[in-house]
C-alpha cells in the first residue's frame, strides 16, 4: 500500500501534490527558524521539505508506529535528523507545552480526525500568541453521501471523518482562533486527480502490478475511478485552511 501510494504521490508522501502542495500550505509564512509541529507526518516527505526548503524546526506527531520508523530513516538519509524530531502519539491532546509552537501545520491527515473541535482547541493552546495553523484537508459536500461516495468508502476500505469547508470556520472561531481563511481547492484537485488515474490505467499499471500484483492492482485502479466520480460530483472536496492564535 504505502509502496503503491508513493509511486502515485512521490517519495515520501502519503497525499497528493507533493512539495508544491506544502508551499501552497506555507504560502506566505516565513519558517527559517521557527518550531512547526507536523500532525499525521507519515512518511516524513512534508517534514524534510519543510526543514530543507523552508528553514524550519520540525516535530512530526504521528499514530502509526511503523511510518514513523520508515519516516525517521528518511530524515536521517537527508541528514535533517537535528531539525526534525518525528514522535509517535496517542489521538488526544498533544505532548506539548502551553504556547510552545510558532506553527501547526497539517497535510490531509485531520481526515481521520472525529473530532476536529477539540484538536483545534489543543493547537491553539499549543501555539504562541500571533502562531498559525495551516492546513489542507479531504472534506465532504453538503448534504447525505451517496451510493457513489459508499461505494468509494468501500473501495478505500477505511472510515472518514470529513466536514464541509464551511465547518472549519465555525469550528475555529469557536477554538479562538482569528484571521480565518477557507480556500475551496476541488477543481485543482480534480485535475490533479484525473491525471492520477490516467497514469494508473497507463504508464503506472505494469508497476503497479509489479508491487501489489495484478489483482490488488486492479482494485487500485477501479478505486481511483469511484474517487474521480464523487470528485466530479463535488461530494469530495478538498481545502486548505489557515487562522491565527491571537
Ligand atoms: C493521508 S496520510 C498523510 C501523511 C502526510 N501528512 C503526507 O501528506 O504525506 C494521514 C496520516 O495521518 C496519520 N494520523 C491519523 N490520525 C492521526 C492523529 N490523531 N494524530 C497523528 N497522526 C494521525 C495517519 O497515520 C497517516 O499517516
Amino acid at each position: 500500500m504505502l509502496d503503491m501510494l508513493e509511486l502515485v504521490w512521490g517519495a515520501g508522501f502519503l497525499s497528493p501534490g507533493g512539495p508544491a502542495a506544502v508551499d501552497e500550505i506555507v504560502d506566505g509564512l516565513d519558517l527559517a527558524g521557527k518550531l512547526v509541529v507536523d500532525i499525521g507526518s507519515g512518511l516524513g516527505g512534508v517534514d524534510v521539505h519543510l526543514a530543507r526548503q523552508h528553514g524550519a524546526r520540525v516535530i512530526g506527531m504521528e499514530i502509526a508506529a511503523p511510518l514513523v520508523a520508515l519516516a525517521q530513516a528518511r530524515v536521517a538519509a537527508a541528514g535533517l535528523s537535528d531539525r526534525v524530531d518525528l514522535r509517535h502519539c496517542a489521538p488526544g491532546p498533544l505532548a506539548l507545552d502551553d504556547a510552545s509552537l510558532d506553527v501547526v501545520f497539517s497535510k490531509d491527515s485531520l481526515i481521520h480526525v472525529a473530532d476536529k473541535d477539540a484538536v483545534f482547541r489543543d493547537y491553539r493552546r499549543v501555539l504562541a500568541p500571533g502562531g498559525w495553523l495551516v492546513m489542507s484537508d479531504w472534506m465532504r459536500g453538503p448534504g447525505p453521501y451517496s451510493k457513489d461516495m459508499e461505494y468509494w468508502f468501500e473501495m478505500e476500505g477505511l472510515s472518514y471523518h470529513m466536514q464541509p469547508l464551511d465547518f472549519y470556520a465555525g469550528a475555529l472561531e469557536a477554538a479562538g482562533f482569528a484571521e480565518i481563511e477557507v480556500v475551496d481547492t476541488s477543481a485543482e484537485y480534480r485535475v490533479l486527480c484525473d491525471a492520477e488515474y490516467a497514469q494508473m490505467k497507463g504508464p503506472l499499471r505494469d508497476r503497479m502490478a509489479a508491487i501489489l500484483g495484478a489483482e490488488t492492482r486492479d482494485h487500485f485502479v477501479e478505486n481511483w475511478r469511484a474517487m474521480t466520480v464523487v470528485l466530479h460530483k463535488g461530494e469530495l472536496r478538498t481545502g486548505r485552511v489557515r487562522a491565527r492564535k491571537p
